[in-house]
């Protein structure tokens, strides 16, 4: 079984951007810890990063051809503005979890309004780089 994580904009950043929102762990830190996950779990966990919206909607369609299990989807700010992303989760039958390292719906109206998360079949939101470990275990009952 394998699970694909997808990371959005600016979470190549992780660590250096707003740590005070987004927590200290590095993208890499964040990954190793995911891979190590999936594999207590008996699970392949890949990971992929992308600043370009196309090139994340590219990731989405590929998991078909590749057979991948179930995507965890962190869309980043492409979260509150991208139906081009909303239909791309539509458009495969893999099941997509979103999730987010902060509490979108505690962070003003622009953060609350979202366009992709009612193209998932569920979401994860507020719990840090944890929302990541829930998430893989969210998607793997999918699975
Ligand atoms: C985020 C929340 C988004 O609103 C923001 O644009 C991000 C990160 C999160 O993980 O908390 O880039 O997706």
């Amino acid at each position: 079984m394998k699970i694909l994580v997808i990371h959005g904009p600016s979470l190549n950043l992780l660590g250096k951007r707003e740590p005070e929102i987004y927590g200290r762990r590095t993208l890499k830190e964040i990954d190793e810890m995911l891979v190590a996950h999936g594999r207590d779990r008996g699970v392949e966990v890949v990971t992929y990063q992308s600043n370009h919206e196309g090139d994340i909607i590219d990731r989405i369609h590929a998991s078909v051809p590749e057979k991948v299990s179930a995507i965890l989807l962190n869309p980043g700010a492409y979260t509150h503005t991208s139906m081009a992303i909303a239909d791309a989760i539509r458009a495969v039958p893999t099941p997509v979890v979103e999730v987010h390292l902060s509490n979108v719906f505690a962070r003003g109206p622009e953060r609350a309004h979202s366009v992709t998360s009612g193209a998932c079949r569920g979401l994860v939101s507020g719990f840090g780089h944890e929302s990541y470990l829930l998430g893989i275990d969210a998607a793997l009952r999918l699975a």
